[in-house]
């Protein structure tokens, strides 16, 4: 059978991760999807540098419109980031008839509903496992792993950026800014790290999460949102004095009035497993009724990790648009018509 067709919209960090991954494992990804992944567009800005990534593997394009409309192109990889450009790109994707994998936690948690539907109504997939803690099947564990559960509660160190600050200024008694400028320097902050500091990044990844556990609209806007930037050399001191790590965590908990969504520095008792989640790793716990509480743990960001994520996507995708072209999948793309209307 004919590979399935992918362009991808963006080919930084982890768009050259998922184009060098899906090039080295090539044998296994075709064996798990049923037929092969390719790459055979990508739109990128700066031309130069995406050619000499993908050589004469992909067309390369300036203009991202180039990919949504080439009817050869089955899906479209968004990994540009942002609300902006990223928005209108991924709506005519959908437009388009193509099915979308995106890795944008934060176009998901403000424009989430209005994309799935646009996406359930098109009868495309928009695939999102890279959106949350990077290489950890997060979305899939709690979508379908954990499908048999009423969540009751998760809560997730799911930036790795501030953690790897919080780790650093607590083993080794660095500054903050020092820190921060080396958690830019790895890849592991956002374009604008404010996002990263200030909670914002982790409310997003929250906001998805309890979407999905709770079957509530993504309604970022509705989160309490606390960043790491008030925390001082001594709090992280006073805190392991007294027998607690500190680690910003992002907290959906079911309660009767509602879901409650935050994210804010929290002081866990240093003896738990996620008090010793250190550098930028990520790990969620989730509270089901059947089965418990479960921990996930692993790498939340970087080239790879992610590209991990986006390939499970890409193979999932690929075997249902093959199992059936026409069909509206569920499973993957969110269910607007399942929302439940429960107040934030
Ligand atoms: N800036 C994010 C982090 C990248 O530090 O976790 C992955 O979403």
């Amino acid at each position: 059978m004919k590979p399935i067709q992918v362009g991808l919209l963006g080919i930084g960090t982890v768009g050259g991760g998922t184009f060098n991954v899906l090039t080295r494992n090539q044998e296994e990804i075709r064996r798990r999807a049923g037929r092969g992944i390719e790459v055979t567009m990508v739109a990128d800005l700066d031309v130069e540098r995406a050619r000499s990534l993908v050589g004469e593997r992909a067309r390369v394009v300036a203009d991202a419109r180039e990919v949504i409309a080439n009817p050869e192109i089955d899906i479209v990889v968004e990994l540009i980031g942002g609300y902006g450009v990223a928005k209108t790109l991924v709506m005519e994707a959908i437009a388009a008839g193509k099915h979308v994998v995106t890795a944008n936690k934060a176009l998901l948690a403000v424009h989430g509903t209005e994309i799935f539907e646009a996406a359930r109504a098109r009868g495309v997939m928009v695939a999102f496992e890279a959106a949350v803690a990077g290489g950890i099947p997060i979305i899939k564990a709690l979508r379908e792993g954990l499908s048999a559960n009423r969540i009751e509660w998760i809560a997730g160190i799911i930036n790795g950026t501030t953690n790897f600050i919080l780790s650093e200024m607590r083993s080794k008694g660095l500054d903050f800014d020092v820190v921060l400028k080396e958690a830019q320097r790895l890849g592991y902050a956002e374009a604008d790290p404010t996002f990263d500091i200030e909670g914002v990044d982790a409310a997003h990844k929250a906001t998805i999460m309890a979407a999905i556990a709770f079957g509530i609209p993504v309604q970022f806007d509705k989160a309490h949102v606390e960043g790491i930037t008030k925390l001082q050399a001594a709090d992280i001191r006073y805190a392991e004095q007294l027998g607690y790590r500190i680690k910003l965590l992002g907290i959906a908990r079911r309660r009767d009035s509602g879901i409650e969504l935050r994210v804010h520095p929290t002081l866990i008792p240093a003896k738990r497993l996620i008090a010793n989640v250190e550098g930028a790793m990520n790990a969620v716990v989730v509270q089901g009724d059947a089965v418990g509480t479960t921990l996930y743990y692993g790498k939340g960001a970087g080239a790879e990790p992610t590209a991990s994520a986006v390939i499970a996507d890409l193979v999932d995708v690929t075997r249902l648009h093959t199992a059936d072209p026409g069909n509206r999948v569920p499973h993957l793309a969110f269910q607007p018509d399942a929302l439940a209307n429960t107040p934030i």
